[in-house]
Protein backbone atom coordinates (compact mmCIF):
# COMPACT_ATOMS: atom_id res chain seq x y z
CA UNK A 1 0.00 0.00 0.00
CA UNK A 2 1.24 3.70 -1.02
CA UNK A 3 0.50 6.75 0.41
CA UNK A 4 1.12 8.27 -3.54
CA UNK A 5 -1.88 10.02 -4.84
CA UNK A 6 -2.91 8.04 -8.16
CA UNK A 7 -0.83 9.85 -10.88
CA UNK A 8 -3.07 11.32 -13.66
CA UNK A 9 -3.24 9.85 -17.50
CA UNK A 10 -1.19 11.46 -19.69
CA UNK A 11 -3.58 13.92 -21.79
CA UNK A 12 -4.51 12.84 -24.92
CA UNK A 13 -3.29 15.62 -26.75
CA UNK A 14 0.34 14.26 -26.38
CA UNK A 15 -0.38 11.13 -26.69
CA UNK A 16 -1.58 11.59 -30.30
CA UNK A 17 0.84 14.69 -31.32
CA UNK A 18 2.03 15.50 -34.41
CA UNK A 19 5.34 14.24 -33.95
CA UNK A 20 6.90 17.55 -35.39
CA UNK A 21 4.57 19.53 -32.88
CA UNK A 22 6.16 21.13 -29.64
CA UNK A 23 4.26 20.38 -26.99
CA UNK A 24 3.95 22.13 -23.47
CA UNK A 25 2.65 20.62 -20.63
CA UNK A 26 2.16 22.17 -17.20
CA UNK A 27 2.75 20.12 -14.27
CA UNK A 28 0.83 19.96 -11.21
CA UNK A 29 2.34 22.61 -8.81
CA UNK A 30 5.54 21.46 -10.80
CA UNK A 31 7.94 22.11 -13.63
CA UNK A 32 6.74 22.82 -17.38
CA UNK A 33 7.28 19.73 -19.41
CA UNK A 34 8.63 20.38 -22.68
CA UNK A 35 8.46 17.39 -25.32
CA UNK A 36 10.02 17.50 -28.49
CA UNK A 37 11.22 18.07 -30.99
CA UNK A 38 12.19 21.07 -29.43
CA UNK A 39 15.32 23.66 -29.06
CA UNK A 40 16.18 25.50 -26.27
CA UNK A 41 19.14 28.26 -26.71
CA UNK A 42 20.50 30.14 -23.93
CA UNK A 43 22.04 33.69 -23.33
CA UNK A 44 25.41 32.39 -25.10
CA UNK A 45 23.69 30.41 -27.87
CA UNK A 46 24.52 27.27 -26.29
CA UNK A 47 21.59 24.40 -27.47
CA UNK A 48 19.95 22.07 -25.83
CA UNK A 49 18.26 19.91 -28.29
CA UNK A 50 15.51 17.38 -27.23
CA UNK A 51 14.19 14.56 -30.45
CA UNK A 52 10.57 13.88 -31.53
CA UNK A 53 9.83 11.50 -28.39
CA UNK A 54 11.47 12.68 -25.31
CA UNK A 55 11.49 15.84 -23.22
CA UNK A 56 12.76 17.93 -20.60
CA UNK A 57 11.34 19.72 -17.76
CA UNK A 58 11.63 23.56 -16.80
CA UNK A 59 11.43 24.95 -13.47
CA UNK A 60 8.83 26.76 -12.14
CA UNK A 61 9.40 27.18 -9.16
CA UNK A 62 13.02 28.62 -8.93
CA UNK A 63 14.62 26.28 -6.10
CA UNK A 64 15.90 24.21 -8.82
CA UNK A 65 19.75 24.06 -8.59
CA UNK A 66 19.72 23.35 -12.11
CA UNK A 67 18.06 25.91 -13.60
CA UNK A 68 16.34 26.63 -15.96
CA UNK A 69 15.88 22.63 -15.71
CA UNK A 70 14.22 21.17 -12.89
CA UNK A 71 16.01 19.03 -10.31
CA UNK A 72 12.84 18.31 -8.26
CA UNK A 73 13.45 20.69 -5.88
CA UNK A 74 9.62 21.78 -6.25
CA UNK A 75 8.61 18.29 -4.52
CA UNK A 76 10.30 19.84 -0.77
CA UNK A 77 9.82 23.49 -1.35
CA UNK A 78 6.19 23.26 -1.03
CA UNK A 79 5.57 25.08 -4.11
CA UNK A 80 2.02 25.53 -4.89
CA UNK A 81 1.09 27.16 -8.50
CA UNK A 82 -2.17 27.15 -10.80
CA UNK A 83 -1.60 24.57 -13.41
CA UNK A 84 -4.69 25.55 -15.62
CA UNK A 85 -3.47 27.78 -18.83
CA UNK A 86 -5.41 30.77 -19.19
CA UNK A 87 -4.60 33.43 -21.74
CA UNK A 88 -2.60 36.07 -19.97
S1 LIG B 1 9.73 23.14 -10.72
FE1 LIG B 1 10.90 21.41 -10.25
S2 LIG B 1 12.62 22.20 -9.23
FE2 LIG B 1 11.43 23.94 -9.69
Amino acid sequence: MTDQPPKKPMPSQIENRDPNEVIILVRNHGPLRVYGPARMIDVNGNEYAIPEGEWFSLCRCGKSETKPFCDSAHKTCDFHAPSDATAP
